[in-house]
């Protein structure tokens, strides 16, 4: 949600801010804008509604030179998304500005107390707030610049990743996060500042993830990083994990479509090395440091938002069926908010591809402080969430771009099935010779994605057949139900189709009222457990005139005679299936929202990093 962007040094800021937003852009793109600031202390300050290209054409051909610049894309939260609210914002006397990704809680009694003495404000958003609030120290104490930025934050409640200009001090750059991310990127005495990685690639690969309540200051080619109390922190600088190749479509039409096609590499980088079938064995470091705990374990509870809870169901199913450990599933956002009981024999997993997610992050806060032991599943390297939990597995699907997740929960669910096999054979609950025949079929995983992947013409079609339905049902029972959610999931945020992931069976409590011969109903169908059980509710909709389109297992011929529509996957294990039957889920709706014209990468009102709650 926002991305911000910042440069210092030797080049010139423009072409690298607006470079950097656009990579940025996937954070939310309601209005982007730069603030440019020159050695002769002019500020050049230019703001858009609308995406990162609206603010390049309205920059045109005007005089951007400057050695230290920043931008902002913007994701609305207060304040409507037009030209006056888009960030940067400026401080009263037009001495500073600001770029914010977060939100400032407590912005409401910081704007009362600042308009009584005088300030008065052009937006309605909390950002400008807080710029006002460091014109205001600045002013009223015999302090500098940096001071005056951190004595305000000590007065802030609330979520930030800031960048500030001072037109006083152009030499100088201000970054400050706390609950929003932040990096820095070090190059030859020059220096980036973003919300991840992705805009820094190309210059530098050493960077600094600053952490809550740190405060970077960039004066000139010198970076120290101070906690806001004032204590020096020596920089730890790590190297970025990725290449510039991986954050760009690479010939695709859009980044979904690269990252739909790219699940055989990430399934396969997210297993490599941790299986090792000549002793079927697999190593988790995260998992192996916990064996007493999971050995005496009473509850799994799992908690994520969106696809990332998705994956969670999937873990249910996983950790019941393999480890016999009870699981709970819940949605970040109400566990926090609920006054869950959890303690310290509590195992929480949190998943997120982003690492980022506010309400995930509230979530594992809370159940920290009741003596749970937190474990995380997480995509992004350095991110906030496997920097809070006590351990964890990173999911290496690599930068996912579209906001339409799509590999990061097949990753998701990789690391999942190697946590609950992992943890069966710590527990004792499965044999050797299972646990072998589950990890060789791992290993065929991508060439069977791969096989799917060559259903994509078909799927093509089928999307022409029903680009123009109103709605959409999705049916699956067992492994199948949730990626009858996940495949609901992604046909209603790119393509706007009102769409229903149910489980199958209950179909006729309620849901079955809405079929007639304009529904379509996709089912999983594959031969697995409840295999009968969902040919029964295959009839059950045909006799209601749905159109029936089913995913099948190659070779079921009997279930043609019933679906209008086959799309055929190849066999595999049932705790493989959410792997395999996810993909032409995930082509139908791309190819859907493509046929409609809408903004696959980037659909509207969405963002991919949800730092607000
Ligand atoms: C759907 C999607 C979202 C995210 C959700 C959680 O395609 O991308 O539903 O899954 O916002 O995000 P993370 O996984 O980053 O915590």
């Amino acid at each position: 949600m926002c991305g911000i962007v910042a440069y210092i040094g030797h080049r010139d800021a423009c072409p690298i801010v607006l470079k950097g937003l656009k990579r940025l852009e996937y954070r939310g793109y309601d209005s982007a804008g730069v603030a440019l600031l020159d050695s002769s202390k002019e500020m050049k300050v230019y703001k858009k509604t609308g995406k990162v290209a609206d603010l390049e054409n309205e920059i045109g051909s005007r005089d951007t030179s400057a050695f230290t610049g920043m931008g902002h894309t913007r994701w609305a939260t207060h304040g409507a998304p037009n030209d006056v609210n888009a960030h940067p914002h400026l401080s009263g006397d037009g001495e500073f500005a600001i770029i914010h990704n977060g939100i400032i809680e407590n912005y409401g009694a910081l704007k009362e107390m600042l308009k009584k003495r005088g300030h008065e404000f052009k937006s309605e958003t909390d950002t400008e707030v807080l710029i006002h609030l460091i014109e205001e120290v600045y002013k009223n104490n015999p302090v500098t610049f940096e001071e005056a930025v951190r004595m305000s934050l000590t007065q802030v409640v609330g979520a930030y990743a800031i960048v500030i200009l001072s037109k006083k001090d152009p030499n100088y750059l201000i970054g400050a996060k706390k609950g929003s991310p932040m990096v820095i990127g070090i190059g030859e005495n020059e220096h980036f500042i973003a919300s991840d990685a992705t805009p820094i690639v190309e210059y530098t690969r050493n960077v600094v993830y600053l952490n809550d309540g740190e405060i970077a200051i960039i004066e000139g080619s010198e970076l120290t990083i101070k906690t806001v109390d004032n204590t020096i922190k020596p920089p730890y600088i790590t190297a970025i994990e990725f290449n510039l190749e991986n954050i760009e479509k690479g010939g695709y039409e859009h980044f979904m479509l690269k990252e739909i096609y790219e699940q055989p590499r990430s399934i396969m980088d997210s297993f490599r090395g941790r299986i090792h079938l000549p002793d079927a064995r697999i190593t988790m470091a995260g998992i192996d440091k916990y064996e007493d705990k999971i050995k005496n374990i009473q509850r799994i509870v799992i908690i994520g938002c969106g696809t990332s809870w998705h994956a969670g169901l999937v873990g249910e199913y996983l950790f019941e069926d393999l480890a016999r450990i009870p699981v709970e599933v819940e949605y970040a956002s109400e566990f926090r908010y609920r006054n869950p009981v959890i303690g310290e024999n509590d195992f929480v997993i949190a998943i997120s591809q982003s690492g980022e997610t506010a309400d995930t992050l509230a979530a594992i806060e809370l159940a920290k402080s009741k003596g749970a032991t937190i474990f995380g599943v997480c995509n992004v390297v350095g991110s906030s969430i496997p920097r809070t939990t006590d351990a964890g597995a990173y999911t290496h699907a690599g930068p996912e771009i579209g906001v339409a997740s799509t590999k990061a929960f097949t990753a998701q669910v990789t690391a999942l099935i190697l946590m609950a096999l992992s943890m069966a054979q710590k527990k004792g609950t499965i044999s050797t010779q299972r646990l072998r025949e589950i990890l060789n079929e791992m290993e065929t995983v991508p060439e069977k994605i791969e096989r799917v992947l060559k259903t994509d013409d078909q799927i093509k079609e089928l999307a022409a057949t029903y680009k123009d339905a109103k709605n959409f049902l999705y049916l699956g029972r067992g492994y199948g139900f949730p990626v009858a959610l996940e495949g609901a999931l992604k046909l209603k945020e790119i393509s706007y189709i009102h769409a229903e992931g149910y489980p199958a069976a209950e179909m006729k409590h309620g849901p079955i009222a809405l079929i007639d011969e304009e529904m379509p109903v996709v089912i999983i169908a594959t031969q697995h457990s409840n295999y009968e059980k969902v040919v029964s509710n295959i009839q059950e909709v045909k006799a209601r005139k749905g159109k029936i389109i089913v995913i099948a297992t190659e070779g079921d011929t009997h279930i043609q005679e019933m679906a209008d529509h086959v799309i055929y996957i190849p066999a595999c294990e049932e705790v493989m299936l959410p792997l395999i039957a996810t993909i032409p889920l995930q082509l139908l709706s791309y190819h859907i929202a493509v046929l409609r014209e809408c903004n696959v990468d980037q659909p509207r009102n969405l963002a991919k990093s949800v730092t607000v709650e």
